[in-house]
């Protein structure tokens, strides 16, 4: 192993590595690093997975996750193998004593763990129903998997989080302000999440975990905006400012992270889809220059412009392209774990 430092992840009581949310992680800027490393040196770790299988589980659909996972495992030198659980696998149980006289077929606590004798590494990608919030904020699924597959589990986005997107973003904004793509008047950069209108109603997943995140590295001054109404749950955004005036918080930005996002109170709801909100290159002259984050599938010209997407500012791409490093990290890290 190179002098990359390990032991970047918070190991849980179990012993056993995961990697569901900001929490589990010990140095966000270590791995931030690590990632970049990776970035330049990507086939430098190619034995570390040898011999080594990781399982992608899919209750959803999904184009950068699995396909930079996958990269991912195979530059450390894992077969990862994709499983598309929800079109083609056993409906799944995960209330704990079910009577399953109904559709669903096989237990989670069954599944998983033959998952984990089958794999070394697991990961899971569930999705929230927007019906019952208590529901979802639980996380039950992917809570299940861990509980009953016995091997390090990594989301691939949950219920309410999405922790591999939001460290390559903070990967993607290390990287610039590195390369000296932002100058910033502030003492930290200001990074900006605003919201955006979308046709249908999506988790906050997204918005969550990027909150989370932001807040856990404390290297931003981080604001929220949104219409009233779409408050995000608080335990994820404490020591954020918060605004319903969106050209207010976007002045002097440095960063605008786009997303659409439901109601999380009155839960899972669209109750305005203001196009006012779409962000445009007038509204972007407010900022510092600001470069434009997103983390794709975007609806062009709902959610975010044409002129914005195709725009100079626009680093969509480049953060896409980093999913690579954010899961090598994590890989690796677990993988040096195992070793
Ligand atoms: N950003 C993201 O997770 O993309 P996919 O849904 O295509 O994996």
């Amino acid at each position: 192993m190179s002098s990359i430092p390990a032991n970047l992840l918070q190991l849980p009581s179990s012993g056993i590595p995961q990697f569901i949310s900001v929490n589990d992680v010990r140095d966000i800027n270590g791995l931030v690093k690590r990632a970049l490393w990776y970035k330049s040196n990507p086939f430098a770790h190619q034995s570390l997975g040898k011999n080594k299988k990781i399982g992608l589980l899919f209750l959803n659909p999904s184009m950068r996750t699995r396909i930079s996972t996958q990269i991912a495992a195979q530059n450390l030198g894992m077969e990862p193998i994709v499983f598309n659980v929800g079109n083609e696998g056993w409906a799944l149980e995960f209330e704990e004593e079910a009577i399953m006289s109904g559709s669903k077929v096989e237990h989670v606590k069954d599944a998983a763990p033959i998952m984990g004798k089958y794999f070394d590494i697991l990961c899971i990608r569930t999705f929230p129903s927007l019906k019952n919030r208590e529901d979802d904020y639980s996380e039950l699924f992917i809570k299940q998997f861990i509980k009953y597959a016995g091997i390090p589990v990594i989301s691939l986005e949950s219920a309410t989080l999405h922790p591999l997107q939001s460290l390559t973003d903070l990967i993607t904004i290390t990287e610039t302000l590195q390369s000296n793509g932002t100058t910033t008047p502030h003492a930290k950069p200001k990074i900006v999440l605003t919201w955006a209108p979308h046709v249908k109603a999506l988790p906050q997943c997204v918005a969550n975990s990027f909150s989370q995140w932001i807040t856990n590295w404390g290297g931003a001054d981080f604001t929220i905006t949104h219409p009233e109404d779409y408050e995000l749950d608080e335990q994820f955004t404490r020591g954020a400012t918060i605004t319903t005036n969106q050209e207010e918080a976007l002045k002097d930005a440095d960063f605008v992270y786009v997303k659409n996002w439901s109601t999380y109170r009155d839960y899972g709801k669209i109750y305005c889809n203001d196009p006012e909100w779409m962000l445009t290159n007038e509204k972007l002259r407010l900022t510092n220059g600001a470069k434009v984050m997103h983390c794709l599938p975007v609806r062009r010209n709902v959610e975010l412009s044409d002129e914005i997407l195709d725009g100079a500012n626009s680093i969509i791409t480049r953060e896409a392209s980093n999913r690579v490093w954010a899961a090598q990290a994590v890989l690796s890290e677990i993988l040096q774990h195992q070793s």
